[in-house]
């Protein structure tokens, strides 16, 4: 038998992340045509720390994302990236302090693992600034810390899920930002790349001081991980905080509408989410095949 060992590099390099890491949302509304989503939210997600962002579906956690992003534009409020206002700033100077991974990118047809995370070197490239050995760099080290050496020659829609989600992190990941925001990377990855994945995100924060917020579901990994934990609702804030102060069995029911009981995991001492029983009333007579008694 033989094992296949990868040696990982170091995620601190010369290469430092772009600005300074600062992002703060004021006031904020986003809205799809006249259906408001975000309704007046301020968040400002501590400097250099990992945020994970939670709630149920549809509650606007991708919404805030593409609204901090400016992938979508406000109808009120204002961000603040790095102390400029992000309205009316170019596209390329946004993305060289902050890059962002969509919940469900769109694959460019034919593209290899290589090209794509090369386009994360897109905000640097311009005339007057021709691909660079600083470049080969960040790319090599986005692709050698996903463990996609072995997978970077093959066409992105050759991949499985989980290996296709890995090439997107490593093109966010070359674009050396020090803003990172994740909508929920960790789906299609088996347990062990969960780790990995969330591992390297802590270790980006720790070295390179990266600002990260990251939308997770799954609640004990949230906790686990998260230096500060926001649990959205509705469009809002419902509370944040350090994981043991904002996930109680009293917020997961007024969240998740989930019964739950909440325990500390024996390995982080964070907390743990037993679920119970789920409270939301849906109609389950079809499941149950009616609930006709002949009347
Ligand atoms: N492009 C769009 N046009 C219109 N409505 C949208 C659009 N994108 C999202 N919505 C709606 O906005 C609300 C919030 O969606 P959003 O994607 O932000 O939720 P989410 O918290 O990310 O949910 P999930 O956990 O399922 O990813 C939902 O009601 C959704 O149907
Ligand atoms: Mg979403």
């Amino acid at each position: 038998m033989t094992t296949n060992t990868h040696a990982r590099t170091d995620v601190v390099s010369v290469l430092q992340p772009s600005g300074t890491g600062r992002i703060e949302a004021t006031d904020l509304t986003l809205a799809y045509g006249k259906k408001t989503i975000v309704d007046d939210l301020s968040f400002l997600p501590p400097q250099g720390q990992l945020t994970v962002l939670a709630g149920p579906n549809g509650c606007g956690k991708s919404t805030l994302l593409r609204g901090l992003a400016r992938l979508i534009p406000h109808q009120s409020g204002q961000v603040i990236l790095n102390d400029t206002p992000i309205d009316g700033r170019n596209s390329k100077s946004i993305a060289r302090e902050l890059a962002v991974l969509p919940q469900s990118p769109i694959v460019p047809a034919g593209l290899t693992v290589g090209e794509l995370v090369s386009r994360g070197r897109y905000p640097y490239r311009g005339v007057l600034r021709p691909w660079s050995s600083e470049d080969d760099a960040a790319v090599t080290e986005a692709i050698v810390d996903t463990d996609l050496t072995d997978l970077a020659d093959r066409r992105i829609d050759s991949l499985s899920g989980g290996q296709r989600q890995r090439a997107w992190i490593a093109m966010v990941l070359a674009q050396r930002t020090g803003v990172l925001l994740l909508d929920e990377p960790t789906t299609y990855l088996d347990i062990t790349y969960q780790i990995e994945v969330l591992d390297l995100l802590k270790r980006l924060v720790e070295r390179r001081g990266t600002t990260i917020v990251v939308v997770l579901h799954e609640l004990s990994l949230a906790a686990r991980y998260a230096q500060h934990l926001v649990l959205m609702r509705d469009g809002h804030i419902y509370c944040q905080g350090p994981a043991h102060e904002a996930l109680t069995h009293d917020s997961v029911r007024n969240v998740f509408d989930l019964e739950a009981q909440i325990i500390t995991d024996p390995v982080s001492t964070t907390p743990l989410v037993i679920p119970i029983r789920p409270l939301r009333h849906h109609n389950t007579s079809s499941v149950e095949g009616g609930n006709h008694h002949g009347a």
